[in-house]
């Protein structure tokens, strides 16, 4: 095993920039780095504000994933002209896979803009930031490839009992549909003795729950060892004392192994959640979006999930209005949600990325017809995704207190180790905690519970 390198702090040599906030947006993989954002400028010296009125530093790290996704950063980072106008001294970074896409037209679009930084170039904001300040200019670093794993930096974390656990970074999938291969590179692994040896210090820290991230974490490991070994790795992790829940995001169907499945089945610490995309139901639409897997396949991957862990959970994506996809495609896609019975799913109208494959396909359908082809994918899971739910009332469940809830009266959010969202009453001193709630009412997206 190679020597971890150590980070070097670039220590902060001003006193005109203090204090930081990090917009995030998109996936899990964001929430992460937006924690080595956090790290870095940590160890650099500035401290986290909780108000953006109160940061000198304002931090975007953006998603590009559909045109919504643009469009809600470039919303927010245009609303904040006036008030670099009125706060000469505010400095905005903007990072994160829309930078990475759109640097240059950030630079020029946005003279309000200090600091522009791509997805691989985390460890250097704070010396952009410093060479911001000191040229009085915009400054923008974009790197192509992965040369060090921003999972090397140091941490911040939001909670002290969880932490993320990039296995790998990057995709070689190269989706029709997706710009993901485009802003985050090529697929790369890191070690199994730095993952073993990360996870083993994170529980030393007191973290009790790991969420494995990777574009495509059933092909870890293909880039080392010329296999994928993600069964083994989850194996060796679970193994670790101390370790009491294990999830991880995203699985791909054309690589889910039976391995995984059963190593999932025989160890209580791998919470029993598979997230496995299915995009689509018709094959034709499979093949154009270069998905690699049949509908069929799909279904006996759910059946063979749950056949043999308990109690499983399965949720997943599916986009409506590919390029091409005419009503009796869409038909299919509905015919598989119904047979499959997703416990939940993230529906999304296609999308066109610049880059991508299918950016270049006739897309003839018009938008209102996809969003009709929209509402009834969307009722048609909710009343599956409440059937599910409506199966746990009056059942106990372990689950673990992740904060404040959001919704109405109850004060508590806690998640089950099939990732379900429950809300109930208690005290602020459970958050943290692992405690048993029973399930007293269900809806779509969530459920009602009260402690034992
Ligand atoms: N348009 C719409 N949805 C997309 N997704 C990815 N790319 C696009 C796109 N171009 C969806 C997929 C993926 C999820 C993260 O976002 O369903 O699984
Ligand atoms: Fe968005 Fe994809 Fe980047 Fe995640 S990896 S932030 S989903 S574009």
């Amino acid at each position: 095993m190679s020597e971890r390198k150590r980070y070097e702090p670039v220590a902060k040599t001003t006193e005109r920039m203090n204090t930081f906030i990090i917009k995030t947006f998109g996936c899990q993989m964001n929430k992460d780095d937006t924690e080595r954002i956090a790290g870095v400028m940590t160890a650099s010296g500035y401290s986290s504000a909780s108000e953006t009125d109160e940061a000198d530093i304002i931090i975007f790290n953006t998603c590009c994933v559909r045109k919504t996704a643009d469009d809600r950063a470039y919303g927010q980072i245009a609303a904040l002209k006036q008030e670099k106008e009125a706060r000469g001294a505010l400095k905005i970074a903007v990072g994160g896979c829309l930078a990475q896409k759109d640097a240059e037209d950030i630079i020029n679009e946005f003279p309000h803009v200090d600091v522009v930084f791509g997805t691989h170039n985390v460890a250097h904001l704070p010396s952009l930031l410093l060479e911001a300040e000191r040229t009085k200019k915009p400054v923008c670093e974009i790197l192509d490839g992965t040369v060090e794993f921003a999972a090397e930096l140091p941490a911040k974390r939001l909670h002290d009992w969880h932490a993320w656990l990039p296995i790998t970074v990057g995709c070689d999938n190269f989706c029709s549909y997706c710009i993901v291969p485009h802003v985050r590179g090529r697929e790369k692994s890191r070690t199994p003795e730095r993952l073993l040896a990360d996870a083993r210090s994170l529980v030393e820290e007191g973290v009790r729950e790991i969420t494995l991230l990777g574009q495509n974490v059933n092909s870890y490991g293909r880039d080392l060892f010329g296999q994928p070994a993600f069964a083994d790795l989850l194996r060796r992790l679970a193994d670790i004392p101390g370790l009491e829940r294990i999830r991880f995001t995203t699985s791909h169907p054309k690589d889910l192994t039976r391995e995984t499945v059963e190593i999932m089945a025989a160890r209580e610490n791998l919470c029993p959640h598979l997230h496995l995309p299915l995009q689509a139901g018709s094959d034709r639409i499979l093949g154009k979006m270069r998905r690699r897997y049949t509908a069929a396949h799909y279904l006996s991957l759910i059946r063979l999930a749950r056949e043999n862990i308990p109690d499983v959970a399965i949720t997943t994506d599916i986009m409506v209005g590919f390029p091409g996809e005419t009503k009796a495609d869409f038909e299919r896609t509905l015919a598989v949600v119904e047979e499959a019975r997703f416990d939940q799913a993230y529906t999304f109208i296609y999308s066109p990325r610049p880059g991508t494959a299918a950016e270049k396909y006739a897309d003839p359908v018009e938008r209102a017809e996809k969003q009709r082809w929209f509402a009834r994918l969307v009722e048609s899971q909710n009343s599956i995704s409440l059937a599910h739910h409506q199966e746990l009332v009056g059942r106990d469940f372990a689950v673990f207190v992740e904060g404040r809830s959001k919704k109405g009266a109850h004060r508590l959010a806690a998640r089950t180790g099939s990732n379900k969202l429950i809300h109930f009453n208690g005290p602020d001193s459970l958050i943290g905690q692992e405690l048993p709630v029973r399930v007293t009412e269900a809806f779509s997206w969530f459920l009602i519970g009260e402690t034992i």
